[in-house]
């Protein structure tokens, strides 16, 4: 595990290699320059370049100009997030994993045990992600898995409208990609071009009138093309770099996330009636005619918004609207039947 926060962790000498030769980014620097700035010898910086070769770095070396850096592997790094959370809430101090069971479970002990809110932990893949309904959520490495410690002084029925506002903040956050204009289907999922591309699971520990604290749990499709899915999820869902036809800067984007996520969960707290609105603003599912499968079977009808903690308002076909708290949206292409 890695810790990027405000007191940035010291880094090793390899690393110290690579945020140099970064640093330097088309240009040529020789061993002896390297070591020079970093204080190690030559042949020092010749083991931590063959070091960083083994790690997926790819080096140009010509041999009376030195090294050059050609590209970096898509990893998240401290170095990479150090300072996303700035001055702010969000992403105040980033835990970075290589692996783990699933990101939601790290956050929900952390804060049992005391984290601060806005705590981050991210992780390159999940063993066990999980995903809504008892489902699993397929984690290979590429993508984003994030989950956020949130502790909001609101009552128990207000919880569903944080995974609103991370449904927001999520929507917001592909969004500022050129070209990838997302939409939000209910209650939470986030979907390209008729898609799913991102999910979120809340987990929460309350007490009958308080919310103990929350882990908002965030799975971003990000470089993963879809054929690398189960074949069962492949044909409806996709990737952002699927999407916008290239690879996604994936430590720019948790930085673009971490911001939005910031910003949203702010306005929740200060003002929740425009995370609602915002959430109407970005979804796909009002008016539309859906089927919901919940835990008391599945009904069909028309998608009539949501109240004020977040429940979705189905007109049911029979006549009569139906509040729906939990359950699976799909949107239907067949018409109301006949009366
Ligand atoms: C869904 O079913 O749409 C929700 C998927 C949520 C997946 C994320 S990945 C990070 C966090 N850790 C988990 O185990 N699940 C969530």
């Amino acid at each position: 595990m890695s810790n990027a926060n405000n007191t940035p962790p010291r880094k090793s000498a390899q690393e110290r290699v690579a945020a140099f030769l970064r640093s330097r980014r088309d240009a040529f620097t020789s061993g002896a320059e390297i070591g020079g700035s970093l204080g190690i010898s030559r042949s020092a910086v010749w083991k931590h370049i063959k070091a960083l070769e083994r790690d997926g770095y790819v080096l140009e070396a010509a041999p009376s100009r030195g090294y050059r850096l050609l590209s970096a592997p898509d990893r998240l790094t401290p170095d990479g997030l150090a300072g996303a959370g700035g001055k702010r809430l969000i992403g105040r101090s980033i835990e970075l994993h290589r692996e783990t069971d699933s990101t939601n479970t790290l956050a929900m002990a952390a804060a049992a045990r005391g984290a601060a809110e806005g705590t981050v932990v991210l992780a390159e893949t999940q063993r066990a992600g999980r995903g809504r309904l008892g489902r699993s959520w397929c984690s290979p490495p590429g993508n984003v898995y994030l989950s956020v410690v949130l502790r909001p002084p609101v009552p128990v029925v207000r919880a569903p409208l944080i995974t609103l506002m991370g449904a927001v903040a999520v929507a917001s956050a592909v969004r500022r990609l050129p070209g990838l204009a997302a939409a939000i289907k209910w209650p939470n999922d986030i979907f390209l071009s008729g898609k799913k591309t991102a999910g979120l699971l809340t987990e929460m520990s309350a007490e009958p009138d308080r919310i103990r604290h929350i882990a908002l749990g965030i799975g971003v499709n990000v470089n993963m093309p879809a054929s690398a899915l189960p074949p069962e999820v492949r044909a409806t869902a996709t990737s952002l770099s699927d999407e916008a036809g290239g690879p996604i800067d994936r430590t720019l984007f948790v930085r673009t996330l971490l911001e939005e996520l910031d910003r949203w969960y702010r306005v929740f707290l200060t003002a929740p009636g425009d995370v609602l609105r915002e959430w109407e603003a970005l979804n796909m599912t009002t008016g539309r005619r859906i089927s919901v499968s919940g835990p008391d079977g599945v009904r069909q009808g028309r998608a009539r918004g949501i109240d004020a903690e977040g429940r979705l308002l189905l007109e049911l076909d029979g006549g009569g609207i139906e509040t729906v708290s939990a359950g699976d949206v799909t949107i239907l292409k067949t018409p109301e039947p006949a009366a």
